[in-house]
């Protein structure tokens, strides 16, 4: 067996994401703990170990790595479960040469994205360059704390700073293409492609850089601009802010949603640390995939405007498949969640969670206003509507 193959898996997964997919995990210090799903458990006796990369039944003797785990609970050999596990972290088991050189890629990526965050936190705090980004973060009412622990940074306003930098570093613009740090235009002129913008670095599940996202800082009319798919991302599978907000949704077993990087970030700042992220992207399967294991309730905070609820509305049905409570917030006034959150503080935001409409509920209310008119609503067709949506997501969520 190529132990190295098996070493790489073993370090790139996330055994606490794998086993909280099927188990409610609860944190004990620095162990969680779960009902055992290889007996009937009532009192949670399983045990996993972030740090040892283990897990232990205390009842059942069930134990060991998280690729025992996925043989344990799929009923499947060694083999399957390596292969299952590196599909999630794009390591290819059937390692041939070719994924050999896959895997060399994706380290040298991964390496690319660390080092182009560095450069764009060294912007920042540069006395000259950084002061109209840090100026800007001070007016959003971002902490200098805050700006520290979600790693910002600034990509200035020229065309090749960081493409400059990463030629004398050696690195060639193959990589940082590919990295989709920089861009080539079609006379063939290669540039930066995040120029004059704050910038949101976003992790995967292992705090590990895969992709950027950059608030403008000018007039340019794409407010926010993220990184291309590429071999590392893929935003409908990645939540930002989600390696930050684990242990805090695992304590409440609750996760907040919301729409914007700096929604999140502030919310944080403000004392909600529950709180994700999309990517500019509706709610996906893989997205509540990723939280259903950690959390009991998904809040979907949206804001009120009409756009806003159109997202709710979607977001709602895809959350619904899924084994959990889901709660819909649409703030009022024209209030995004960081304007609440700066307006009010945490207790004002989590009034709002505690007025949270239940998912259904929320459901009921469009589809009735969806056959409303002028002279009344069909009550009886908005019912039949209703109902079809209500048996859809119960089938789709037993099978
Ligand atoms: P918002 O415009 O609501 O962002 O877009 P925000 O976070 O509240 O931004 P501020 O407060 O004006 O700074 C929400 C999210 O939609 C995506 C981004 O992911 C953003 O965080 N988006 C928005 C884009 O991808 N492109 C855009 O041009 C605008
Ligand atoms: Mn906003």
């Amino acid at each position: 067996m190529d132990n190295s193959l098996k070493d790489r898996i073993l370090e790139s997964v996330d055994i606490v994401e794998v086993i909280g997919e099927r188990v409610a995990l609860r944190r004990k210090g620095r162990e969680y703990v779960g009902l055992c799903p290889f007996h009937a458990d009532h009192n949670p006796s399983m045990f996993v170990n972030p740090q040892k990369r283990i897990f232990k039944c205390w009842a059942c003797g069930a134990g060991g790595d998280v690729i025992r785990f996925v043989q344990l609970s799929e009923r499947c050999g060694f083999r399957e479960a390596l292969e299952s596990l590196g599909r999630r972290v794009g390591i290819e088991p059937n390692a041939g040469p070719r994924d050999e050189r896959a895997a060399r890629m994706r380290e040298q990526l991964l390496a690319a994205m660390n080092w182009a965050r560095q450069h764009f936190e060294r912007n920042f705090a540069d006395e000259r360059r950084g002061r109209l980004a840090r100026e800007y973060t001070q007016q959003r009412g971002l902490s200098e704390e805050t700006v520290r622990q979600a790693r910002l940074g600034l990509a200035v306003d020229e065309w090749d700073d960081l493409l400059a930098e990463g030629r004398r570093r050696g690195l060639s613009e193959a990589l940082l293409e590919s990295a989709g740090l920089v861009t080539t235009s079609q006379n063939g002129k290669t540039y930066d492609r995040f120029r004059g913008r704050l910038i949101f670095p976003i992790t995967d599940a292992l705090g590990r850089v895969v992709a950027f996202g950059g608030r403008t800082l000018g007039e340019d009319s794409a407010k926010y601009l993220n990184s291309p798919e590429t071999v590392l991302f893929n935003k409908s599978r990645v939540l930002y802010g989600l390696d930050l907000a684990r242990g805090a949704i695992q304590e409440r077993r609750a996760v907040v949603v919301v729409e914007g990087y700096m929604d999140a970030v502030l919310l944080r700042q403000h004392g909600v640390e529950n709180v994700v992220a999309t990517l500019g992207t509706a709610l996906t399967d893989a997205h509540v995939k990723l939280l259903r294991g950690a959390a009991d309730v998904i809040y979907l905070c949206f804001d009120g405007d009409e756009a806003g609820v159109r997202a709710a509305d979607r977001a709602v049905e895809v959350a619904l498949q899924h084994p959990v409570e889901v709660r819909v917030v649409l703030l009022e006034g024209g209030q995004d969640p960081a304007d609440c959150v700066v307006a009010e503080g945490q207790e004002g935001f989590e009034r709002q969670l505690k007025a949270a409409r239940d998912a259904l509920e929320f459901k009921w209310t469009q589809t009735l206003s969806a056959f409303s008119t002028a002279a009344g609503a069909d009550r009886r067709q908005a019912l039949e509507v209703y109902l079809r949506f209500v048996a859809q997501v119960g089938a789709l969520r037993r099978s």
